[in-house]
Parts: structure tokens; C-alpha cells; sequence
């Protein structure tokens, strides 16, 4: 018995529009790749950011591999505490490679500070960050965002890969949960 979840309400983003900022973004990272000597990594951050990977992956021309890192962010409700963990490491080493961290938001930031020290550590050739979604008003961090999507106000948003309890993921565009 799955307990009572707030229903996904107004619609912010609409599959055709995430379908047309994907292929442009996507020609924007083929054009920074391209003739790189080996394939780009692409680093899907799990769950959130599967099906955003999937489609730009596709959209892509430029040579890729692709593996999945994650990651759990200790917080209450809606919100991260700042404290990251690593759940499951890729498999692929990834010492000198070109990596590009496929995220579904970027919200507090704390995420994605944790994935760049730990692909630092890890010896990566270079690391970038693209991400479905930009809640920049809410930063606590600091974080250099090389590609975003789109701009998203300061609301919880499901669809598309993002959850609420793990629910919503299928969601074929983004709406904002609606809590009320
Ligand atoms: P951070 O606060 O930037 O570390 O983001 C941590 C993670 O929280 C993101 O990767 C998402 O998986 C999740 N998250 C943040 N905001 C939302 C939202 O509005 N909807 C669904 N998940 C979210
Ligand atoms: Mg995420």
C-alpha cells in the first residue's frame, strides 16, 4: 500500500519543449567535444537524471560511454542537508577521461560539489556538469553549471525522471507538486 503522495498539478514544462531544448543543447556539447581523442564519459546521476540521459545520449553525435554514479543526500522533506554520500561508484575508470555529470536539478548545489571532488579525486581529465534544471535561487554552493536546460522558479517539480517518494518519474514533462 503506497501512503498518500500530493498530486503532480501545474505544468511548467511540456515534452515538446523538453524534446527541442535537448537537441539544442546537445549540438552545444557536440560542438565543445568535438574531436576529442576519446569518448566522452556520460555520467548519469541515478534516479533522477535516467531519463534526461537516455534522450540526450541519443541526441548526441559525438562518441560516448555511458555509466551511472549514486549519490544520497541526507535531508528532511524536500530539502538536503549539505551531507553526500556515495551509494554506488561507476565502473568504468575514469582516471584522464572527459566526464560530463548528467544531473536532473541543480538545486542546493551540495550534489554537485560532492561529484566534482570526488571525480577530482578519481583523477578525471576534465569534468563538466549538464543539467535538466537550474534552481539557482536556492544555491548554498557555489557550482559552475556548464550547460542547463532550463531555469526553474523556487517550487518542488516532478516528471521526467524527478520524483516525489519515488513517485512521478514517469512523468513525460515536468509539473510542479502541488502540496495544497
Ligand atoms: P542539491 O540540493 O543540489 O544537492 O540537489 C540534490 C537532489 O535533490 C537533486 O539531484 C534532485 O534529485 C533532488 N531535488 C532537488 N530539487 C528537486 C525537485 O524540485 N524535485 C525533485 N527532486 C529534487
Ligand atoms: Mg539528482
Amino acid at each position: 500500500m503506497h501512503s498518500p503522495s500530493p498530486a503532480p498539478g501545474g505544468l511548467l514544462l511540456d515534452a515538446a519543449a523538453i524534446r527541442a531544448r535537448v537537441l539544442e543543447v546537445a549540438a552545444g556539447i557536440d560542438l565543445h567535444y568535438a574531436g576529442a581523442v576519446s569518448p566522452l564519459v556520460l555520467l548519469c546521476v541515478l534516479k533522477g537524471a535516467l531519463i534526461f540521459t537516455a534522450d540526450l545520449a541519443r541526441a548526441l553525435r559525438v562518441p560516448v560511454e555511458i555509466d551511472c554514479i549514486t549519490v544520497r543526500s541526507y535531508g528532511q522533506g524536500t530539502s538536503s542537508s549539505g551531507a553526500v554520500q556515495l551509494v554506488a561508484a561507476p565502473t568504468t575508470p575514469l582516471e584522464g577521461r572527459d566526464v560530463l555529470i548528467v544531473e536532473d536539478i541543480v538545486d542546493s548545489g551540495h550534489t554537485v560539489a560532492f561529484l566534482h571532488a570526488h571525480l577530482a579525486a578519481e583523477g578525471a581529465g576534465s569534468t563538466r556538469l549538464v543539467t535538466l534544471l537550474d534552481k539557482a535561487s536556492r544555491r548554498e554552493r557555489v557550482v559552475q553549471v556548464d550547460w542547463s536546460c532550463f531555469h526553474v522558479p523556487d517550487c518542488f517539480v516532478v516528471g521526467y525522471g524527478l520524483d516525489h517518494g519515488e513517485r512521478y518519474r514517469n512523468l513525460p514533462d515536468v509539473r510542479v507538486l502541488d502540496t495544497s
